[in-house]
């Protein structure tokens, strides 16, 4: 019957052709990591195609959904988190494939093309941690993206077409949601796809480049079966691990997204910790430097490194400088990493909101049962209540963005502090909080493009002409308080 077949498809023999490969050098435990990466890669297209049939994309439906999942799907949670890990897993193992060909050197001559694709899929897989992101459409889904977005506005020239077509409107919502999961669902697997077939096309026109060495290796290893079985042994362990983390750190689902909650303090994914890292390390007026040049330069470098080392040798000992550059730039990356962590850690124990999940690791026993935890909307109280503080309210309503020194973030959100707008006209400034901001500005030297939801509604007159007083009196702003009649003037 398999020989009927492959008379009629020759798709057997291709399969033979395709296994019969040799591997200079003999097989080895170094080159798992590429085949490692398919497998999660499987697991990502097979649990992401069941979670469609569950999961709905609207502001409406998105969070309920994937709540649906987890609580009422069978194996629910532990479909969610075999994504969520399988993510994370798929990322280590591209990274640990990406230094091995680096160490190796087999991104040289003839095998220029085949680095640069396999960079483009590094890429394109750090994008799908990011419109993913978004999907489960919990708190940290909802600010964490809306940072993401704000920063991709503050790109020179395109930044505002790329934050509208992501967000395709100045807040988030439903629109946006069906944005990320097109793009997430549709566009970028089908994008990856593609690029994993030219990769192993192109790995099989140039033959694996084995081990590190000038002079090619006496000792030929197969493909089918030595490789194979390392390669089967590095798969079932990295899905051994995935299972057993999904099992026991389910993953965590925040309470509802809740533009108005802005005590709560979002974290990117693990894998952006260095970029956001970056971004804090740099003063205002230098955003461009960890939004977009040092991003760019490192990503330019990547790709160009084939005809940036023009260095013709492969081995490990005449190759001092490219290893620690190698070295040096892997510490920067898990350095800033860590350094990430820790400002998120100390500012999200600082301020706990929203922090706890309602499914998943970390949440209350019976904790599923209810509804998301009531979020309190401001500690001065609904409007109407006495007006407390400016710098409790700031605290409360304000902080988790501009920063709790009127900072800001880099590229993304605006310092209030030294800032002359601020310190300025006090009707522009009451306009601003009591009916938001989007669009194009700039302040000191620095261009932004983010939204900020309008207050209206959400602060008491008293409790917004308090909050403006403290802004405009403090870091390095000294300007005079605003009233109370001043700001009813402008809610009419
Ligand atoms: C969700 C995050 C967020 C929160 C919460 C927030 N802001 Fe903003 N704010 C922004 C962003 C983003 C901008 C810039 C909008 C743009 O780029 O058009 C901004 C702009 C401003 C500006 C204008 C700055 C300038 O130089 O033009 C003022 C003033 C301001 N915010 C005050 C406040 C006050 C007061 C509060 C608390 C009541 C607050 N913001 C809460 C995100 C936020």
């Amino acid at each position: 019957m398999i020989r009927w077949l492959d008379s009629r498809t020759g798709l057997i023999t291709a399969l033979k052709d395709f296994l019969t490969e040799d591997v200079p050098g003999g097989a080895a435990y170094w080159y798992v990591f590429g085949s490692a990466t398919l497998l999660v890669l499987t697991v990502q297209i097979v649990t992401g195609v069941i979670l469609t049939f569950y999961y709905s994309p609207s502001a409406q439906s998105a969070w309920e959904s994937t709540k649906f999942i987890y609580q009422h799907v069978y194996a629910g949670s532990f479909l969610i988190s075999l994504h969520y890990w399988g993510a994370s897993a798929m990322i280590v193992l591209m990274s640990l494939h990406l230094l091995q060909v680096l160490l190796f050197g087999a991104y040289k001559k003839p095998r220029e093309v085949q680095w640069v694709v396999g960079v483009l899929l590094f890429f394109i897989v750090l994008s799908m941690g990011l419109t993913g992101y978004l999907l489960p459409w919990d708190l940290n889904a909802y600010f964490a993206t809306q940072v993401a977005i704000n920063i991709a506005a503050s790109v020179p020239v395109i930044g505002p077409f790329i934050s509208n077509f992501l967000s395709d409107g100045s807040t988030l919502g439903t629109l946006t949601i069906g944005r990320f999961f097109g793009l997430h669902v549709w566009a970028t697997p089908l994008a990856i796809l593609g690029l994993v077939g030219m990769h192993l096309f192109i790995l099989r026109h140039n033959q694996p480049a084995g081990p590190p060495e000038d002079i090619a290796p006496k000792k030929i290893g197969r493909f089918y079966p030595d490789q194979v079985f390392y390669d089967a042994i590095a798969s079932v362990l990295a899905f051994a691990i995935i299972v057993l983390l999904s099992i026991f750190m389910p993953a965590p689902l925040l309470g509802k997204a809740d533009p108005n909650n802005a005590q709560f303090i979002p974290a990117p994914a693990w894998y952006f910790y260095a970029l956001y890292g970056l971004l804090r390390m740099f003063p205002q007026n230098m955003s461009l430097f960890p939004t977009v040049i040092l991003p760019g330069v490192f990503t330019m470098v990547l790709l160009l490194l084939p005809w940036l080392d023009r260095n013709p040798s492969r081995m490990l000992s005449r190759r001092k400088a490219m290893l620690s550059i190698s070295v040096l730039s892997v510490a920067t990356i898990v350095g800033v990493t860590i350094y990430s962590a820790k400002i998120i850690g100390a500012e999200q124990a600082k301020s706990p909101v929203g922090q706890t999940p309602v499914v998943g690791y970390g949440a209350p026993a019976n904790a599923a049962q209810e509804g998301p935890a009531p979020v309190k909307l401001s500690a001065a109280g609904p409007p109407g209540a006495a007006p407390a503080s400016g710098q409790s309210v700031f605290s409360a309503n304000c902080s988790s963005c501009h920063g709790a020194n009127g900072q800001g973030l880099p590229g993304a959100i605006p310092p209030l502090a030294a800032n002359a707008y601020v310190a300025g006209n006090p009707k522009p400034v009451i306009a601003t909080v009591v009916n938001g901001m989007h669009g194009q500005i700039k302040v000191n030297g620095a261009a932004y493009n983010g939204a900020m939801p309008a207050w209206k509604g959400k602060l008491g007159p008293a409790d917004i002409a308090s909050v403006i007083s403290y802004i405009r009196s403090s870091w390095g702003n000294k300007a005079g308080p605003v009233t109370v009649d001043q700001v009813k003037a402008q809610l009419k």
